[in-house]
């Protein structure tokens, strides 16, 4: 029997990796006042046996934290709780990733600090209902479609973001442009009706992830930043069109033009979204020369399986790293996986985060 790939190191850009498997960037909603406290930080560190991990979508502007409880990335006070989360990470021995993740319409008032706006590339609201901790479900509200300005200062606090998240010691960015949030808003004709050189054609659809990529990059280095997408995903509203495969497949061109170091491609069929076409991510894989991390329903077969074909060379679990904080030990072993309760996969405090058991 030959070692599983899974488990020997990898360089990525700067840093080198223990092994290669990847915590998934999930939404946990325990910073309270959008800061990351002692509860975040303990949660990370007990999952340190991952060779990276993305942290959950973090907020690069007060117009971003559409959801309760996500923390934020732009104040002094935000880049504190930060580095005691990749102080925590760091001694436990793994390398931390932060995902900046910009709601864009899909937020609720009730949701946001005072004077924040709901911004969108359109005046669109997303499908749907959304939780709010003092109203319970409401409908997403119609954004105010932006202004150059608007964009322009979006542009500018990714960047921002990016140079904070370097002072608050992480490793490196990964920016969100998956899942129906404001950078796949713009990529998106379901969010994008925009007539200007924002939207439209596939090179203006595009333009609002090249520049926040490419002004994030001048501002830290390609080769600490990274980019999620999501093709063909259907959550928080977004659609396919004709033009889908086209403009991801020049997205990960210019990507990789860049020089970012990995593209992040999600396969939410596991969670019940159609199955993305096995070409496209062939594609993608091409024209994309960095890195790629894969996910969305791995184990550990079927990951050192995908990294032997050359799929991919990173794989990142999600639901597993919930219930199962020791889980590369327990994929090396073969040992059963706990099963996460969904049920507090977003509620405030311990209970369903730091509690399941750690040996
Ligand atoms: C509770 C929860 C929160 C999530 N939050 C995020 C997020 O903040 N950013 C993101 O890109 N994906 C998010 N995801 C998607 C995961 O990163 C991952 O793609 C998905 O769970 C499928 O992988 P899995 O089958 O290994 O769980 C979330 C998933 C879950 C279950």
């Amino acid at each position: 029997m030959t070692a599983s790939p899974l488990y020997s190191t990898y360089r990525l850009g700067p840093v080198e990796l223990k092994n290669r498997v990847v915590m998934a960037p999930m939404t946990r909603s325990r910073s309270i006042g959008n800061v990351p406290g002692d509860l975040v930080a303990t949660y990370y560190a007990q999952r340190a046996e991952a060779g990276l991990i993305v942290t959950e979508g973090t907020s690069p502007s007060p117009n971003g934290l559409g959801y309760a409880r996500i923390p934020g990335l732009y104040s002094a006070e935000q880049v504190a709780g930060w580095k005691n989360v990749t102080h925590a990470v760091h001694e436990a021995g793994s390398r931390i990733f932060v995902q900046l993740m910009h709601t864009g319409r899909v937020t609720h008032p009730a949701n946001v600090p005072a004077g924040a706006r709901i911004v969108a590339p359109s005046a669109i609201a997303a499908p749907g209902e959304m939780y709010t901790d003092s109203a319970g479900m409401q409908p997403f509200p119609v954004p105010e479609a932006m202004t150059e300005d608007d964009i322009e200062q979006a542009i500018a606090e990714y960047a921002t973001s990016a140079k904070l998240a370097i002072e608050a010691g992480f490793d490196g960015v990964e920016l969100h442009a998956a899942n129906g949030y404001l950078i796949e808003q713009f990529l998106n004709v379901a969010s994008n009706m925009r007539t200007d050189r924002w939207g439209g054609s596939v090179e203006n659809r595009l333009r609002f992830a090249l520049e926040v990529a490419k002004r994030a990059a001048a501002a830290i280095g390609g080769d600490r930043l990274g980019i999620r997408i999501s093709p063909y995903g259907v959550f928080n509203g977004s659609t396919s069109d004709p033009e889908t495969d086209a403009l991801y497949l020049e997205l990960a061109r210019q990507m990789s033009e860049l020089g970012l170091v990995y593209i992040h491609t999600v396969d939410h069929s596991s969670m019940g979204a159609p199955k993305p076409s096995e070409s496209l991510f062939h594609g993608i894989r091409k024209a994309f020369h960095g890195t790629r991390i894969l996910s969305g329903g791995y184990d550990a077969t079927r990951a050192a399986a995908d990294i032997t074909k050359g799929e991919g060379e990173l794989v990142a679990f999600g639901r597993p790293f919930i219930a199962n904080p020791h889980l590369v030990m327990k994929l090396e072993t073969g040992a059963a996986l706990a099963t996460p309760d969904d049920k507090t996969f977003y509620t405030p405090g311990e209970k369903g985060y730091t509690d399941y058991p750690v040996a």
